[in-house]
């Protein structure tokens, strides 16, 4: 993001077209029957491994899975899991887009405890199986557009976020709610990096009624199993709306406050990342148009942009949150 020049990806970052060829699936218009034995595996295979994963067994799988491919055009494809998995954005891990497959086992997930503090009348420490116990999971297939203008799309499983929000009944006076990172340099390499000008532990956030809405979810699993560590294990946020880095991995603090959150990114570039970071084609970045992306994987010879929507596509749903609001000034 902040530290590179320009939103196309070196040669070594292109997928191979065989992978795509290989692995893609196509999502049937309305998925339909498809969609419900992709849930039904999904809930399976979450099932599965729960003996390996906390953030499998802390969902009851023994409830229907709901699938939802809300926003998605027929016929739009899934990213294949290899690259959901690969090409990944986590600074903690290091800058470059491999960087997080390969160094992300570095990291203890298990036990993992989340602070709760601010305006709530439950404050304390959770266990992350407290947190999500007790939910039935949701797959959510979602397009997840980056701010550095690629996308893809997912199926992410989790819990609405303002389920898991509310257990902890925040206050009138809570406005915002701001997430931050676990911070531990010994197992993350990138924030040991003499290189990283990122002012660890990275921190976002939202105002309450964007995450109490409908479409914000608290992931806990990608393509039917646990996060891997280089998506955000154990717990992640997924806000599909937004630009890619209100996504906020490996939470470990929830706070909610009265005051808008000073966030990471915002803290870094104030002029190219602003707080609410709505995907918005006419809002270009300083340094790249926002008007159209492209939607991996895609080859050197075949770049697949596509023209970006307002809101990721997501606007009948979400852009009622900011009536009254100038989008270019609040970017
Ligand atoms: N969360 C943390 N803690 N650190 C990060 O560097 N990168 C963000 C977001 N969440 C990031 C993060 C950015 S820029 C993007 S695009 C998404 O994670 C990438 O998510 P993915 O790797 O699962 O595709």
């Amino acid at each position: 993001m902040r530290n590179r020049r320009t939103a196309e990806p070196s040669s070594s970052e292109i997928t191979p077209e065989s992978v795509f060829l290989n692995r893609r699936r196509l999502l049937a218009a309305g998925l339909g029957a498809a969609g419900l034995s992709v849930a039904a595996s999904v809930a399976a295979s979450v099932a599965a491994s729960a003996a390996a994963s906390a953030a499998a067994s802390a969902i009851s799988s023994s409830s229907p899975m709901v699938v939802s491919a809300r926003g998605l055009s027929p016929g739009e494809e899934l990213t294949p899991e290899d690259i959901v998995t690969s090409y990944n954005n986590f600074y903690e891990f290091g800058m470059d887009k491999d960087d997080p497959a390969r160094y992300a086992h570095e990291l203890t997930t298990d036990p993992w405890s989340v602070e709760v503090a601010g305006e709530c009348a439950k404050p304390g420490e959770y266990a992350f199986e407290d947190i999500v116990s007790g939910f039935t999971p949701e797959e959510r297939i979602y397009r997840f557009r980056c701010v550095e203008a690629w996308s893809m799309v997912v199926p992410w499983q989790g819990v609405p976020l303002r389920r898991i929000l509310e257990r902890f009944e925040p206050s009138g006076n809570a406005r915002f709610v701001e997430f931050t990172t676990l911070y531990r340099p010994s197992e993350m390499r990138g924030q040991r990096s003499l290189f990283s000008s990122i002012d660890w532990p990275y921190v976002e956030g939202l105002r309450m009624d964007e995450a109490y809405h409908p479409l914000s979810l608290m992931a806990v699993g990608v393509y039917g199993k646990p996060l891997p560590n280089q998506n955000g294990a154990p717990l992640r946020l997924v806000v599909p709306w937004k630009y890619g880095f209100k996504s906020i991995k490996s939470i470990v603090k929830i706070r909610f406050t009265r005051r808008q959150p000073k966030t990471t990114w915002q803290l870094q570039g104030p002029q190219e990342y602003g707080f609410y970071a709505n995907v918005n084609p006419d809002v270009s970045h300083p340094r790249w148009s926002q008007a159209s992306e492209r939607r991996l994987p895609s080859s050197l010879f075949e770049p697949n942009r596509i023209p970006t929507l307002p809101f990721n596509g997501y606007g009948a749903e979400v852009a009622q949150l900011y009536q009254g609001m100038d989008l270019r000034r609040d970017f």
